[in-house]
């Protein structure tokens, strides 16, 4: 069994978007592990976001590994654009199209981490069938196109079995939770077997990153000195 530290990774989407640039910068100062990145265009879900051009604008200004989870159907013909402004992983849902495997093997060609995303209603079987292709399993804890929405508890008990079957595989993959995390929901989520978490609202909705970001990690905050 693959032991990971606890990953957070605020979503842009609850950002000020008109200050994109000063978000990234306090998100990264303030201990995030990862940028997770919503792309969504009004047809698989029923909202628009943004697309590979704010991606690349932002690639310059952070370290940060890029989690981009694309809501988009169809992805194919986008994989290698989210690719080329920056992406570090990209994540698909099944549903996008008719050839979920081949778009993994596609986004792990462009030499980028693979990610599968299961929807509150999608069967896990999904991922037992790609389990070596992925290395990122993120389940949706709401159902996805909007922030702000209310965690579903009945996705901790797809999380645990989703954890067995990583376990009994032995590959490395992530065990990713998104959608209504917060520092009630995100223990409940690390005893059923997740590893990592997706969390808009309950950071860019805090008025301390940090403090918002550790405790998600169920850790007190690290605050520095003041000078
Ligand atoms: C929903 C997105 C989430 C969203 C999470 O479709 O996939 O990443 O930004 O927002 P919160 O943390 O506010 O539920
Ligand atoms: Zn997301």
């Amino acid at each position: 069994m693959v032991k990971h530290s606890v990953i957070v990774a605020p979503s842009l989407l609850a950002a000020d978007f008109a200050h994109l640039a000063d978000e990234v910068a306090a998100i990264e100062h303030a201990g995030a592990d990862w940028l997770h990145l919503d792309v969504m265009d009004g047809h698989f879900v029923p909202n628009i976001s943004f697309g590979p051009v704010i991606l690349k604008a932002l690639r310059p200004l952070t370290k940060l590994p890029f989690d981009v989870h694309l809501m988009i159907a169809p992805a194919d013909p986008y994989l290698a654009a989210f690719a080329e402004a920056g992406a570090d992983h990209i994540l698909i849902h099944p549903e996008a199209g008719p050839h979920p495997h081949r778009s993994l093997q596609h986004i792990r060609a462009l030499g980028k981490k693979a990610g599968l995303v299961l929807n509150p209603g999608t069967p896990l079987a999904h991922a037992e069938t790609m389990l070596d292709l992925v290395d990122i399993i993120l389940v949706m804890s709401v159902n996805p196109g909007f922030g702000g929405q209310s965690f579903i508890d009945s996705q901790i008990p797809r999380i645990a079995a989703l954890r067995r079957m990583i376990d009994a595989s032995g590959c490395d993959i992530r065990l990713e939770v998104d959608g209504g995390i917060d520092p009630r929901t995100a223990p409940l989520c690390i005893a059923a077997g997740a590893d990592s978490f997706v969390a808009g609202t309950a950071v860019f909705g805090a008025p301390d990153y940090a403090a918002a970001i550790s405790a998600i990690r169920g850790k007190p905050a690290v605050h520095e000195p003041a000078a």
